[in-house]
């Protein structure tokens, strides 16, 4: 059976994520920075008779945190196959450049992109020792400086600048990571779940958390060791 670690998966689209992947047969640690939603969450999937599933305290954020929870996996298995890093936070508006608060943009960055990393780091000697190892990121379009340069373009969610940003730093991420590790077998892609209804965007996107959770399945469960350094949506890419 194989291992997947899921951050911010008490709740939204990482739940989602560790419930489908549950239902495949993989065995997931679930990811929360506080044990009683955790708990909780389990429980959820316990009722649904989901039992390849346990809590791992994980605050991205912190590195204390994500070092003891290195540890406690390192105690419980001798490799991971799938690092989903999917813990982020959109940040308090405004959040336009020439106006907006630095510090909620760092705070933004310290979740999304230094958490990201940091999270990462910890846990690639793990990974490392998988037979087909893959770290998947979880992004957004607004982050596609792309999609922001698209003619007329200028939707309620473009108000989202620095998470944008964050989002954007994220795929850099991505890019320059996996092409740190071609040729180790690790594999490294963004994925954007869509616009989805979560506590993220209080509730006002399109697609159900069930639908958001889809193209990061699809790409956690998808075989092509050599597809890497990639940003995928359900049904696509994503252009940078
Ligand atoms: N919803 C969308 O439309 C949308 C679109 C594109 C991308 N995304 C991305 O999808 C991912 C999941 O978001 P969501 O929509 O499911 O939002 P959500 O329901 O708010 O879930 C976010 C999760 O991240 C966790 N989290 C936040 N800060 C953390 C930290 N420092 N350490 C560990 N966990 C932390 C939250 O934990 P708590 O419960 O403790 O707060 C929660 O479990 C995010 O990366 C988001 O940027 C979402």
């Amino acid at each position: 059976m194989k291992t997947v670690l899921i951050t911010g998966a008490n709740k939204g689209i990482g739940f989602e994520t560790a419930k489908q992947l549950a239902k495949m047969e993989y065995f997931v640690y679930l990811g929360s920075r506080n044990k009683e939603n955790g708990n909780e969450a389990i429980q959820k999937l316990n009722a649904m008779g989901i039992t390849n599933v346990a809590v791992l305290v994980i605050d991205v954020a912190d590195i204390h945190s994500v070092r003891q929870a290195r540890q406690e996996l390192e105690s419980k298995i001798s490799s991971l196959d799938i690092l989903i890093n999917n813990a982020g936070i959109s940040g308090d508006q405004s959040q336009d450049f020439a106006t907006g608060n630095v510090e909620n943009l760092r705070k933004i960055f310290d979740t999304n992109f230094f958490g990201t990393i940091q999270t990462t780091q910890e846990f690639l000697p793990l990974l490392k020792k998988s037979g087909q190892p893959a770290i998947i990121n979880v992004s957004s379009e607004v982050g596609s400086i792309n999609m922001r340069l698209e003619p007329g373009r200028n939707t309620n969610r473009d108000k989202y600048n620095a998470y944008g940003a964050s989002k954007t730093a994220l795929n850099a991420f991505t890019v320059m990571l996996a092409n740190e590790l071609r040729g180790t077998g690790i594999i490294v892609n963004s994925v954007t779940p869509g616009y989805t209804a979560t506590d993220l965007n209080q509730f006002q996107g399109a697609k159900t958390a069930e639908q958001g959770a889809k193209p990061i399945v699809q790409l956690a469960i998808q075989s092509n060791p050599d597809m890497t350094a990639k940003f995928f949506k359900d049904g696509g890419e994503v252009s940078w």
